[in-house]
């Protein structure tokens, strides 16, 4: 079965134009950390998972294999499972041989990597029906009507709703938790609070790559609004914001820099910054909390040993 996608979202448009432009005009500038994810973008998201410093996918994937069956038995099998911020699809396909979805449906804002990851998922399940959404689900999420509304399952995974504070990630789980029906969940991955140098680290690793996924995205920018912001001007900075609870990436100008585009422009100061990206860190209340606030009960909270992350399945309150 090759599968279907919708594309929803579009770079383009007036309102992610405008959406930009008002961050990078703002006193303090700022650039949602969903344009990280070009192509480019989110090929060095997946390598950055693989760098020794960057420790989530490592953690959450030894979650998965200590509680398999209790995860298994939480989730049931034959759902349709919705995997929001898919990336490559590949945590959730490695779960189909046990869940054996009755359908798959990827979203993601990424659309040209979706589709090629899809495609490939495609090929390796061919029995397992499929479909693509491309959507930024950060204002809203009108999943198609040929997603099935039988036992859906929800995976939220990685360290994604981490890039929102309280304000926004309420509302986006409200979201969810609207698509959802008394017998669905979601799985939702959940990164803990811990030492500062394991923080730092794994935002600013020795490689530089999370440096040039961070860089990237005035790349990005430069393609949507037409801009020309130069990437020898700036450098990447990762922090842990202890009263805060958050690692803040930015981009620091290492000179006077004037970033022009069609119709505007605006003056960076030496040494100004641009926030790229908010990471919180929970502890397992505060987790709880935050479900708790959108409607969301957790059932379930498996840790590892070092308590570096939680994978939580919560359901409809
Ligand atoms: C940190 S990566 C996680 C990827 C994968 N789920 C994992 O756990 O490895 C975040 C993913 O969410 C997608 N994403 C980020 N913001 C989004 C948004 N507002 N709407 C839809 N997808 C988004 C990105 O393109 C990327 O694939």
């Amino acid at each position: 079965m090759t599968p279907q996608f919708f594309q929803q979202y579009e770079e383009n448009t007036a309102a992610v134009i405008a959406e930009l432009k008002t961050g990078l005009l703002a006193s303090d500038a700022q650039i949602a950390p969903k344009f990280f994810y070009d192509l480019l973008g989110s090929r060095l998201f997946a390598a950055i998972t693989a760098l020794p410093e960057y420790y989530p996918p490592r953690v959450e994937a030894e979650i998965f294999v200590n509680y398999s069956k209790e995860i298994a038995q939480a989730l049931g099998t034959h759902a349709t499972l919705i995997d929001l911020g898919a990336g490559n699809c590949e945590k959730v396909a490695r779960l189909f041989p046990i869940l054996q979805p009755a359908q798959y449906v990827a979203v993601d804002i990424s659309v040209d990597f979706l589709r090629d990851a899809l495609e490939h998922l495609g090929r390796q399940y061919p029995d397992t029906a499929m479909l693509g959404v491309g959507a930024d689900f950060s204002t809203q999420l009108d999943l198609p009507a040929d997603v099935s509304d039988k036992r859906r399952t929800f995976f939220y995974l990685g360290s994604s709703i981490g890039n929102f504070s309280a304000a926004e990630a309420v509302p986006l789980l409200e979201r969810l938790r609207r698509n959802m029906g008394a017998e669905d969940g979601l799985l939702i991955g959940m990164d803990l609070v811990k030492p500062i140098a394991t923080l730092e680290a794994a935002y600013d690793d020795a490689l530089g790559v999370t440096a040039a996924f961070n860089r990237n995205v005035l790349l990005h920018i430069n393609r949507i609004l037409g801009s020309d912001f130069r990437l020898e001007d700036w450098r990447h900075i990762a922090q842990f914001n202890t009263q805060a609870s958050r690692i803040e990436m930015h981009l620091e100008a290492l000179r006077e820099v004037r970033v022009t585009w069609p119709g505007g422009e605006r003056h960076f100061a030496a040494h100004e910054r641009m926030h790229t990206e908010n990471s919180y860190k929970y502890t397992p209340e505060s987790a709880r909390a935050l479900l708790q606030q959108a409607g969301l009960v957790v059932q379930q909270l498996w840790t590892d040993p070092m308590g570096y992350f939680a994978l939580i399945y919560a359901t409809p309150v």
